[in-house]
């Protein structure tokens, strides 16, 4: 059975903390929901460990929908939550449309938006619809050209507007919220404050529950080394190492090796050879 977000809730009412891991591809999800994942986010982390891109700033809505179709079609139980991108909900009437699209195109469970305050209709609306939505504050990376990618709410006035905009959005009908950068006292007197369950990713301990970056969490993308994200497996070097094998055992003429091919009896063969002969005759 896939999880819904009743389960999630009734998960934070029993105090229970709630893993989730993000995925951009068939195999990873299938991975992660064999793991117990109760979500997964196909977040447009994509832009920059799938694409290249140096941001999610230019993630497309077809590109998202393009993994996320594959998420869906590897998972079976996991609650599997997509990231609208950027400018694809600057108004009420664009974000039907996107989150319209999401659900209905690539069967994802629900989608997420960052903002605090200033996005909080834009959730009503969508969740009067239908459609569940997860909230992101904190260090929301789609404002990555006007905040930095600094730790935010560390002064006073920062942290207060904090609490408000996690307010808003548990107040507009959200199931769920992500923390993203922000002091962990303060995720830990924000997740206090809600009913709807946290999801931190370096926002500390005191969070419903924690998000990681599949790439990070699994040593697989390296130009980018955050102190949130720990690495769980070393996969780059051991990748790494296995294609280097895979190479030289091609260079050195020992791989394929008799258990990797395909026989047949050597009197076919020459049958075959010999109506080639027999056709190049007769032209
Ligand atoms: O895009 C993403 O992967 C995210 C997580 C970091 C929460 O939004």
């Amino acid at each position: 059975m896939r999880m819904t977000i009743l389960d999630i809730q009734k998960m934070k009412e029993r105090g229970e903390r709630i893993p989730m891991i993000t995925a951009y591809d068939y195999t990873s999800a299938q991975i992660a929901d064999r793991a117990g994942m109760p979500m997964i986010l196909v977040g447009d982390s994509l832009g920059m460990v799938v694409l290249g891109y140096t941001s999610t700033v230019p993630v497309t809505l077809d590109e998202m929908l393009h993994h996320i179709k594959a998420v869906v079609r590897g998972s079976q139980h996991a609650l599997v939550v997509a990231d609208l991108p950027f400018l694809t909900y600057a108004s009420v009437e664009q974000a039907i449309t996107s989150a319209g699209r999401v659900m209905q195109e690539s069967g994802a469970h629900a989608v997420k938006l960052e903002g605090g305050v200033s996005v909080a209709p834009i959730i009503a609306r969508l969740v009067a619809l239908g459609i569940p939505v997860m909230g992101h504050i904190g260090f929301t990376p789609q404002s990555v050209n006007q905040i930095g990618t600094r730790v935010q709410g560390r002064e006073a006035r920062a942290a207060a507007q904090l609490i408000v905009d996690a307010l808003a959005i548990e107040a507009a009908g959200a199931f769920g919220i992500v923390l993203e950068l922000i002091p962990a006292e303060l995720a830990a007197v924000i997740t206090s404050r809600l009913r709807i369950p946290t999801i931190g990713i370096g926002a500390g301990a005191g969070c419903t529950g924690q998000v990681q970056v599949w790439h990070d969490m699994l040593g697989l993308y390296r130009d980018f080394a955050p102190r949130h994200a720990k690495h769980y497996a070393n996969l780059a070097d051991q990748i790494g190492a296995a294609v280097e094998s895979y190479a030289s055992e091609v260079r050195a003429g020992s791989f394929p090796g008799a258990e990797h091919s395909a026989t047949m009896p050597a009197d076919t063969l020459t049958a075959a050879l010999a109506q080639l002969a027999d056709r190049a005759g007769e032209a």
